[in-house]
């Protein structure tokens, strides 16, 4: 079964039914808990802590690339976290962002070198903005990964945390990043811009629809600021906590995953001018929602954003 069949498969089903299928949830309890450095079985799985220490081990200084400064949102878990690890590794300067105290307390001993931690729980539109206002008080930002998300809450939590945060965060943060990186989903497929509910209070937004906002968001923001590199990237189905979250399978590459954030952050070679572009693999995605590429369609989206939230995107 390819990628790409097991993506529609898992959402015609029910990614729970996929699981079910394919994996018992007692194989290796990959994700079940466990006390472990870097939060095995509370926040990061096996393979995401194995990651983070063959980068601890093996990632080393670049003598090709400038330092940048990064921002990355959801660095205490997952691929944000590994993204964060391999930059630092490489010798950039990044601020890791983490939803309370605690979890920044986590990241600053998973990851030591991380040059400060920005707080603010995406959940609560307060906190996001409380959050912009604090990485406006830092020094410019080169690179804005918008990572963070959610799936398998409430649908109006799933909203905030998915879709307006990242737009809140791109509006607010001023001056903006030279590059901006979005993580969407292959899942954005089978979701719908779903306008009237985003103005409204969202209760029918799923996590699909979700990861279409945000791809299209990043498209939208491509043409509106075109002295910037803005891209969307789709990491594959790869074994988070996340990609656990029905059980402990994922077919994707982890390394894979969060390596095309890396690239478009480091911003060498073929990633220096790459921009306006639905990534998967550091390739363009082949298959992506029409409203993601659609001006008009991008345009409806930043007035619904500016209707629901109050903040117009400049
Ligand atoms: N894993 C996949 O298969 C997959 C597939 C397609 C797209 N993606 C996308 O890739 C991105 C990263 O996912 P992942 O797999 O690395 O997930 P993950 O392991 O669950 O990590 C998510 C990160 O985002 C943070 N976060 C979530 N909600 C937040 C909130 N309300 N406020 C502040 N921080 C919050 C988490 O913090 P805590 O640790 O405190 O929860 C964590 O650091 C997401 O945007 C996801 O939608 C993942």
């Amino acid at each position: 079964m390819t990628r790409r069949t097991l993506l529609i498969s898992a959402a015609a089903l029910g990614a729970g039914a996929m699981a079910a299928c394919t994996s018992s949830q007692s194989d290796g309890g990959k994700a079940t808990a466990r006390s472990d450095r870097f939060g095995v079985g509370t926040y990061n799985t096996q393979e995401v802590a194995d990651e983070l220490r063959y980068v601890e081990e093996n990632i080393r200084p670049s003598t090709e690339t400038d330092t940048k400064r990064i921002l990355i949102t959801g660095s205490t878990g997952g691929i944000g976290q590994l993204a964060a690890a391999y930059l630092l590794a490489r010798g950039h300067s990044v601020v890791a962002h983490a939803r309370n105290e605690q979890r920044a307390a986590d990241v600053r001993r998973d990851l030591p070198a991380v040059a400060d931690v920005v707080i603010g729980d995406l959940l609560d539109l307060d906190q996001t903005r409380a959050l912009a206002t604090q990485i406006n008080e830092l020094p410019r930002f080169d690179v804005i990964i918008h990572n963070a998300g959610e799936y398998g809450i409430a649908n109006r939590e799933i909203l905030n945390a998915n879709s307006l945060s990242p737009y809140l965060l791109t509006s607010l943060v001023n001056p903006s990043a030279d590059a901006l990186v979005y993580l969407t989903s292959d899942l954005h497929l089978g979701g719908d811009l779903e306008l009237d509910e985003l103005r409204g209070d969202g209760a029918d937004i799923t996590y699909d629809d979700s990861k279409l906002h945000v791809a299209t968001l990043a498209m939208a923001v491509a043409r509106r600021r075109p002295d910037i590199r803005v891209n969307a990237v789709a990491p594959g189905w790869v074994p988070t906590k996340m990609g656990f979250h029905n059980g402990p399978y994922a077919p994707d590459d982890l390394r894979a995953g969060y390596m095309t954030q890396v690239w478009l952050a480091e911003g060498n070679e073929g990633a220096r001018r790459i921009t306006g572009n639905f990534l998967f693999h550091q390739k363009p995605e082949t298959q992506v929602h029409t409203a993601v590429h659609d001006p008009q369609a991008q345009d409806d989206l930043l007035a619904a954003y500016a209707q629901r939230t109050g903040t117009t995107l400049t």
